[in-house]
């Protein structure tokens, strides 16, 4: 599946003329990512395309596609059907049991924790470990910390979210999180969310600032609550024998276009959060802030027993700890 269309040696004295190596071969890269082409996502993605093929002479050819149904991606970066994709840590949990620590809300204060954390020691043997389950992790990105939306329900205070359905990602973690706090959780793909608030199958959803404006789901919701209960990772993931393929200098600018991903991520994420909660306001969604978010910390900690038996007191402590 994996496409390298070699140069015909037949073809060498044209290949020579345009100033390619007659040896030289054209390795075509397809990258999905989640979000619109106009997001925190969709800035990664272009920084990613214009770092490799700068930085391997255009013998690496980069296609930039959306996919937003993330465990369909990840499954087809393990198949080999695409050679890389850029998502949240939703469904990654399903795939690589390990980087599921992540998705533990409260975890992070802000995205300096964060960040550090992934940039760190803990982060990167999490990354190195995506190698024993057939993927191979680039770089830590990042979706943001998700905050809830509602229609027409309106939540003062956590005790109003039981019973109400809410729409997850497809991950247990934050499903049990949820269930703690008396919500039943309903995951699905993002792909099916716009037809599910619609109909009304779900009450509301959480996502973070920079999806909430790229995909217009003000629009779809009447309040959004700071809640910021859990930061969402993002990564960018390709498949381990297409990277095996590339030469060293290939190799090294896919390194390279990992850090420029990130990195204009990351300054989106900032913009975003920066200037999109004013956007938003102006488009006319109620946002409310959430003075006790220790009030939703509190409705959720009946989760936290279960994670400590899963991870470790000590890893969740060392990762709260982190300065
Ligand atoms: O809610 C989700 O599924 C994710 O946050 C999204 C929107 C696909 C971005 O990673």
């Amino acid at each position: 599946y994996i496409r390298k269309i070699s140069v015909l040696v037949g073809l060498a004295p044209l290949a020579m003329a345009c100033g390619m190596s007659a040896a030289a071969a054209q390795t075509v890269l397809t990258v999905t990512h989640s979000s619109p082409a106009d997001s925190h996502f969709g800035d990664a993605a272009v920084a990613f395309k214009d770092v490799l093929e700068g930085g391997t002479d255009g013998s690496v050819s980069v296609v930039i596609q959306r996919l937003d149904n993330e465990r369909e991606a990840l499954e087809s970066v393990q198949l080999g059907s695409q050679e890389c994709a850029i998502g949240s840590t939703g469904p990654l949990g399903n795939f690589v049991p390990e980087t599921r620590v992540l998705d533990v809300p409260f975890l992070f204060n802000d995205y300096a924790h964060a960040r550090g954390v992934l940039d760190g020691e803990i982060g990167q043997n999490l990354l190195a470990a995506l190698s024993n389950y057939g993927l191979e992790g680039v770089a830590w990105l990042e979706n943001g910390f998700r905050s809830l939306t509602t229609g027409s329900r309106l939540v003062e205070s956590p005790e109003d979210l039981r019973g109400m359905k809410i729409r997850t990602m497809e991950n247990p973690i934050h499903m049990q999180a949820w269930e703690a706090a008396g919500v039943l959780p309903t995951p699905m793909a993002f792909s099916e969310l716009p037809s599910a608030l619609q109909q009304g199958t779900v009450d509301g959803q959480e996502n973070p600032i920079p999806v909430i404006l790229s995909n217009n789901l003000d629009m779809m919701q009447q309040h959004l609550y700071l809640t910021r209960h859990v930061y969402s990772p993002g990564i960018l993931v390709c498949n381990p024998d297409f990277v095996a393929s590339l030469d060293d200098t290939q190799r090294a600018a896919l390194t390279q276009a990992g850090a420029a991903a990130a990195a204009a991520n990351r300054a989106r994420v900032e913009k975003d959060e920066t200037a999109g909660i004013e956007t938003l306001r102006k488009r006319g969604i109620d946002v409310r802030e959430v003075e006790n978010r220790d009030a939703y910390r509190e409705a959720m900690a009946g989760a936290n027993a279960g994670f400590e038996s899963e991870f470790g007191a000590e890893t969740l402590q060392r990762i709260r700890n982190w300065s």
